[in-house]
């Protein structure tokens, strides 16, 4: 219906819903709209005239206009959403990957070794319920010595060739952990029992020939609580190694040994054959040394403000290269370091085949 004072909207209305209907981009829109709707465009324009008219006729064509106003607003809103879905679309399209298409055999990467063997130790561990826990490699005196029930003046401090940090104001020196036994204390401060870990990660000695790097990697074990016993070390640490090797006879021993932290200690040995020169493991003659462990020293307990009247348990620690050059029969351990791609075609591992105890250790 014509308004009284003679403004006719519907050219109007028909001007801006096919400008937002051809607008092609959201950039188009955004100018459609600022010349429609914006401070300056057409539509506000008019709303700036309402002021001057009759009360009457501002009623009827502000009524109108009001309209006009919403209906190009919501167009607008509508039309938005349609490009910013296209551009979506297109964008999506732009940027697909054919996750089915084959790998590119030259470019395929592979699983470390020393990957493969920590993922296949945290599988087992894992199904026997342990939770893996990490520390720092650089760590203090007390964590990587004292707390472990190695006093200043002990032998052992130098049985393990530490590299030092320079030493600081207070006259301290920080050093690369010997071993992954400090993560033991790090995790007795921080939970209390039951506790189930194990800790795997680098480690460092002054140490570098055929069978030894300044860098290698150790797992650590422990359990605390107020049960566990000789019985349970000794049965944990049998059903770990068969698994591990997929050998289920694999024989095991336990033979009397020192840890400053654990007491009583014991190195586990597996069966092997050396003879005709080659190492095969399974049962023979022979025994070959893998890991240390022990029940934890009380001291290390109350070191870590455990009462040791009340709580117990085990340890273990064991070197992984040790025991993947075994399992995968790799002779020297400095190719692990040398990042050799034939090395690593070799004897890396696929990367989706994750180790796990239902779906295998190794394929
Ligand atoms: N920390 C020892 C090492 O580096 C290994 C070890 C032995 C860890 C016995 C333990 C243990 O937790 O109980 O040679």
């Amino acid at each position: 219906m014509p308004s009284d004072n003679g403004q006719d909207l519907t050219g109007l209305q028909r001007k801006w819903l096919d400008a937002v209907a051809q607008a092609s981009g959201v950039e188009t829109l955004e100018q459609v709209r600022v010349e429609a709707l914006g401070k300056k465009g057409e539509i506000s324009g008019l709303m700036k005239t309402l002021g001057s008219m009759s009360p009457e006729a501002r009623k009827d064509f502000g009524a109108r206009l009001n309209l006009l106003k919403d209906e190009v607003a919501a167009a607008i809103e509508t039309r938005k959403a349609t490009l910013g879905d296209a551009a979506l679309d297109a964008r999506l399209a732009r940027e697909t990957l054919d996750l089915t298409l084959p790998a590119r055999p030259e470019q395929e990467g592979r699983i470390h070794p020393i990957s493969q063997t920590i993922d296949e130790i945290v599988a087992i561990f894992g199904e026997m319920g342990f939770s893996v826990a990490e520390g720092p490699d650089i760590e203090d005196d007390f964590h990587n010595f004292t707390a472990l029930n190695i006093p200043a003046d002990h032998p052992a401090r130098q049985m393990q060739d530490t590299f030092y940090l320079p030493q600081r104001a207070d006259g301290s020196q920080m050093v690369l952990r010997t071993h992954t036994s400090p993560v033991q204390i790090r995790t007795m401060q921080k939970a209390k029992p039951p506790i189930r870990v194990i800790c795997p990660g680098r480690t460092y000695r002054v140490d570098s020939d055929m069978t030894h790097s300044p860098m290698f990697h150790q797992v650590e074990g422990l359990v605390i609580d107020e049960t566990t016993h000789m019985g349970h070390l000794k049965g944990c640490l049998i059903d770990f190694v068969r698994a591990f090797f997929g050998i289920d006879d694999l024989p095991v021993r336990f033979r009397p040994s020192y840890f400053p932290f654990t007491e009583p200690s014991a190195e586990v040995d597996i069966g092997c054959d050396r003879s005709g020169g080659e190492l095969k493991l399974g049962k023979g003659k022979d025994w070959m040394e893998i890991l240390g462990s022990g029940m934890v020293h009380p001291n290390v307990l109350e070191n870590c403000g455990i009462d040791s009247t009340k709580y117990q348990g085990f340890a273990f620690g064991m070197g992984i290269e040790r025991i993947a050059m075994l399992k995968y029969g790799i002779p020297d351990l400095r190719t692990f370091y040398e990042s050799d791609l034939r090395w690593l075609r070799h004897y890396g591992f696929v990367p989706l085949d994750m180790p796990s105890m239902v779906g295998g250790l190794t394929r």
